[in-house]
């Protein structure tokens, strides 16, 4: 009766990865529980979250090494993964669920960075927008209902507003990923979308220091002075104090990223026998709820709403 934070499959957004074929199921060794499905396997998944009452996926595509390039040009292409993931959906599910769609070119990159890169190796920020700009109505086009820019560069989501707008996408919404850090908890992502082997370095020179939580304000006033409807904090739960003071500071909807190696966690702590899995999901979920976050993107998703009793 006195409960103050409660969560609900409404709260969750399910990240889905996709790949190649028809029929497809891969498993994501980093990932145990985790696949990556063919695009009929996603139409598939978005029925489920329908029935689980999860409102919303958030997709990420494994491009095959021979269509990355340098540029990542083929962010832009109608047909990508992404874009061919995003028509599935909306033919199966129609408005019952919403599409986010990641902004960033480390799925499409040989070099595996977020964006375009100078001899040095250098990421370069303003290039880098315009492709970003290119991406986000490629994907508005397939259907995308909220577009999530994850590189981190400056200006984009200015960029990429004014662009909808202009393409008459005025209803796509941005949920930005305002503080997102230069995590060591992103290892096995990059193995499910096939860039972990590629990526040389770090991307320290556009993700946060971890040490940083004024920083985090300062990106998050600009990404909503640009136009982002919403914002995301990654990783979740060891910053929960920066998804605190954002949702204090600012009063508009957070979201955190329970992000990949979060995940991991939890499951080799079940594979060890050292704690319970379905308690570990719901009392992280309701921790985030707690610290103020409107959802949560987690891997746990659907097992969580079916705990939840959807
Ligand atoms: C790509 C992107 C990453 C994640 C989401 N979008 C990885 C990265 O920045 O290297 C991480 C998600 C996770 O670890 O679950 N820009």
């Amino acid at each position: 009766m006195h409960r103050e934070a409660v969560v609900t499959p409404a709260d969750l957004i399910w990240p889905l990865f996709v790949t190649e074929g028809e029929g497809v199921e891969e498993p994501v060794a980093a990932l145990p529980g985790v696949s990556r499905w063919s695009v009929d396997g996603i139409a598939a998944r978005a029925r489920e979250a329908v029935a689980l009452g999860i409102p919303c996926l958030a997709l990420f595509p494994n491009t095959q090494a021979e269509r990355r390039s340098a540029d990542g040009r083929e962010a832009l292409s109608p047909d990508n993964l992404m874009c061919r993931a995003i028509r599935a959906i909306k033919q199966a599910c129609g408005d019952d669920i919403g599409v986010l769609t990641d902004v960033a070119l480390d799925p499409y990159t040989s070099h595996g960075q977020d964006g375009l890169i100078d001899e040095a190796g250098y990421v370069l920020n303003d290039a880098t927008v315009d492709m970003l700009v290119g991406q986000a109505l490629n994907q508005a086009a397939a259907g995308a209902d909220i577009i999530a820019p994850s590189d981190m560069m400056d200006g984009r989501i200015a960029a990429i507003r004014t662009a909808l707008e202009d393409a008459g996408h005025a209803n796509v919404q941005i949920m930005s990923y305002a503080a997102k850090y230069a995590s060591a908890f992103y290892g096995p992502f990059r193995h499910a979308v096939g860039s972990s082997g590629v990526l040389k370095g770090d991307k320290k020179t556009y993700q946060m220091d971890p040490a940083n939580g004024e920083e985090a304000l300062r990106e998050v006033a600009m990404d909503l002075a640009e136009g982002a409807d919403t914002v995301m904090v990654k990783p979740g739960l060891p910053y929960l104090d920066i998804a605190r003071r954002v949702k204090e500071r600012f009063e508009v909807p957070v979201f955190a990223y329970q992000v990949s190696g979060e995940y991991a966690m939890i499951e080799a702590a079940v594979a060890a026998g050292a704690a319970d899995r379905d308690a570990m999901v719901l009392e992280t979920l309701t921790a985030f709820k707690r610290a103020g976050c409107s959802g949560v993107l987690t891997y746990h998703a659907a097992h969580a709403a079916r705990l939840l009793g959807a």
